[in-house]
């Protein structure tokens, strides 16, 4: 059962977390969303000199809310790919620092593992394998979780990220960044079935569909031909239309990870990354997966988006099984889930 001290700061967040096994002991997230709001998206050099700011108050605070001191912790980790270079490199400079300084291990983490391990906290019974459904804001997949450090993609996007259809049809709404919890927070208002809109789907050369791959810009691109219909005819109902728009992800995205988990026989589902938030696919996914018996498992909704403590969550299960970095590794903003133990010696 080890206690790590975790950093996560791949994009517009500095995060620290304590965390023992799978219980959080302190958990902090330091936005910086009103810096990137003005521009409607990250601007990744201010991201990273924003984490330069911020990371060393976040330590102290994450050590002062635990209660803890150095002498309590196993070892440090930190997000090491992928994510924004500058940003990457900041965590990462701050855990390697710490590591030699108070002679504890290091570990590189992967961030989506982060998010796939974002399930397991405070979640004792949860075991693999099962299959990850993880939509955030750069990725949709759907991860065949064989066990720590050992995973399959077994579907992809292959255009945009759920998260990033979200932001972008907020944006084409006025609605403001980050989309997602602003539609979820209107579609609660709105009528799911006032607009019929595509699914989206993945054409095969040999005919019929990919099962388990998603697409959304064809969604996207139908959101703003409604819109500008809309326009031309008086005031908009924005409500119905993010609803309708909600609802329509929820159902592609529950469909196609209810079909692969019974595929491949899996009885347990788990979801990860920002848009596990969502009201919508939590609704439709636990009433899917109740009629076919299968368990799903949603992370705490304040550890769905990035945080650290999901990246220390991780590494408290790589560093029982002896995994260790070097304190030459270095970040990477791109990463393929399957290759994560290349992150270790
Ligand atoms: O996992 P995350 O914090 O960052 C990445 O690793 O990308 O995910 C951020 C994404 C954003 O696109 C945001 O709009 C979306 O998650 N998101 C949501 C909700 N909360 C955050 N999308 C739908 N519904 C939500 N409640
Ligand atoms: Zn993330």
């Amino acid at each position: 059962m080890a206690t790590i001290l975790s950093i996560e700061t791949s994009c517009d967040e500095t995060a620290t977390a304590i965390v023992n096994n799978r219980k959080v002991l302190s958990s902090i997230v330091s936005s910086q969303i009103d810096l990137h709001q003005l521009y409607g998206g990250v601007v990744p050099e201010l991201a990273s000199r924003k984490h330069l700011e911020t990371i060393n108050s976040c330590l102290d605070r994450a050590l002062d809310e635990s209660g803890l001191d150095w002498g309590d912790i196993d070892a440090i980790a930190a997000t090491s790919a992928p994510g924004l270079v500058g940003a990457l490199l900041v965590g990462v400079t701050a855990a390697k620092t710490l590591s030699l300084l108070y002679h504890k291990p290091f570990l590189g983490i992967h961030h989506l593992e982060g998010h796939i391990y974002a399930a397991y906290l405070d979640q004792p019974e949860l075991q693999p394998p099962f299959l990850c459904l993880l939509v955030s804001g750069g990725h949709t997949s759907m991860i065949y979780v064989k066990n720590c450090g050992k995973y399959e993609v077994l579907g992809t996007t292959r255009d945009d990220a759920a998260g990033e259809a979200f932001d972008k049809v907020a944006r084409l709404l006025e609605l403001g960044y980050p989309g997602g919890p602003i539609i979820d927070k209107l579609a609660k208002k709105g009528n799911p079935r006032a607009f019929k809109l595509p699914e989206g789907k993945i054409s095969l050369p040999e005919g019929g569909y990919h099962p388990y791959d998603s697409s959304f810009s064809g969604l996207k691109t139908a959101v703003l031909r409604l819109v500008q219909k809309l326009q031309t005819q008086g005031e908009i109902p924005v409500t119905d239309i993010a609803a309708s728009f909600q609802a329509t992800v929820a159902k592609a995205l529950t469909k196609r990870t209810i079909k692969c988990a019974l595929d491949y026989g899996l009885k347990t589902i788990t979801v990860g990354g920002g848009v596990a938030a969502n009201s919508g696919l939590r609704q439709h996914l636990l009433t899917a997966a109740k009629e076919y018996n299968l368990q799903v498992y949603f992370p705490p909704l304040n550890l769905c988006t990035d945080n650290a403590a999901m990246i220390g969550c991780a590494a408290a299960e790589h560093f029982d099984r002896g995994h260790r970095s070097d304190l030459d590794l270095e970040v990477r903003s791109r990463m393929n889930i399957a290759d994560v133990m290349q992150l270790y010696l």
